[in-house]
């Protein structure tokens, strides 16, 4: 059984993980903080039945919910500055973690990459948990291998309560593509086109393209144009609910408790590909 602890169990994301894990026969809920609804029972805000009875905690209190339920795994789907707080108190427990938080600092993410090492607490982080876009982070590094001499934009589109631009997931493509293309991105990136000449050098290699979109309520949608002379492709992954994220993150749970090598994994190593 995976003990598991719950940060942001009162989010979006947070409560389908909660609900997904509650649930499940291999994962048992320990605790799960946040810094709202504290002292409700997790199960009645899901309206799930919890046989624990788990009352919400509050996250200003992690050390001490960490020392009495001793965890195995953290799941952490919050906001940046949080997760750069909870996520290091977890690592320095010794509790892997499976992140899918976005919009992290460098600094954050390079400490807490050696703090996985020293700490013996291997990690999942990934922007997007979904099996098709990470799908498409493989089709993306095919495609643009054979059209390298294309221009290539990619724009993202999200709901108007998103609170990172770009998205974590669109800068992946972007340094995906980059990748492929062997060139650095801080070289040849645009980050959209604002008034004036727009006049740009053709071909990938000279400028990439990246754009965002905050409209309504629409969960995600990425796609990547790749377009020669009279002929373009696009490469599009529609998130229709967040189901796909929960799910992919219910089995990085799964897949981090069996893992004894201290580094970061992306979602590509928890789905094979
Ligand atoms: N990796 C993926 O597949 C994926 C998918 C969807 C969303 N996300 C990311 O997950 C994050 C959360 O998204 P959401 O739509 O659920 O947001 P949300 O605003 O609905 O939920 C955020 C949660 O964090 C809680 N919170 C705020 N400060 C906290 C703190 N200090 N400690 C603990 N909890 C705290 C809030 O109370 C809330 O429960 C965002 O960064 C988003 O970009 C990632």
């Amino acid at each position: 059984m995976i003990k598991l602890l719950i940060l942001g169990p009162t989010g979006i994301m947070g409560k389908l993980i909660g609900e997904l894990a509650l649930k499940d026969d291999e994962i048992e809920v320990v605790a799960a903080c946040d810094v709202n609804n504290i002292g409700e029972e997790l199960g009645g805000l899901l309206a799930v039945n919890d046989k624990n009875k788990i009352k919400i905690s509050d996250v200003n209190y992690l050390q001490k919910v960490v020392n009495e339920t001793k965890p195995d795994v953290a799941v952490d789907f919050t906001v940046a500055k949080a997760t750069e707080k909870n996520c290091k108190i977890c690592v320095e427990n010794g509790i892997k973690c499976v992140i899918g938080t976005t919009a992290m600092t460098q600094d954050f993410l390079d400490e807490f990459k050696s703090l996985v090492k020293t700490k013996n607490a291997p990690a999942v982080i990934s922007p997007n948990m979904a099996t098709g876009v990470n799908i498409l982070f493989k089709m993306a590094a095919i495609l643009t291998k054979y059209l390298n001499d294309w221009d290539i934009e990619i724009i993202e589109t999200h709901h108007n309560r998103k609170q990172d631009n770009f998205s974590g997931t669109s800068l992946k493509i972007l340094d995906t593509i980059c990748e492929a293309l062997e060139v650095k991105k801080e070289d040849i990136t645009k980050y959209g086109r604002t008034k004036g000449k727009g006049l740009r050098e053709k071909g990938a290699k000279n400028e990439i393209g990246i754009h965002c979109v905050r409209a309504g309520d629409i969960v995600g949608e990425h796609k990547i144009l790749y377009a020669g002379s009279g002929e373009y492709i696009e490469l599009k992954h529609t998130a229709i609910n967040r189901n796909c994220f929960a799910t992919g993150a219910i089995r990085a749970i799964k897949f981090i408790a069996k893992q004894k090598e201290n580094k970061i994994y992306e979602m590509k190593d928890v789905l094979n590909l």
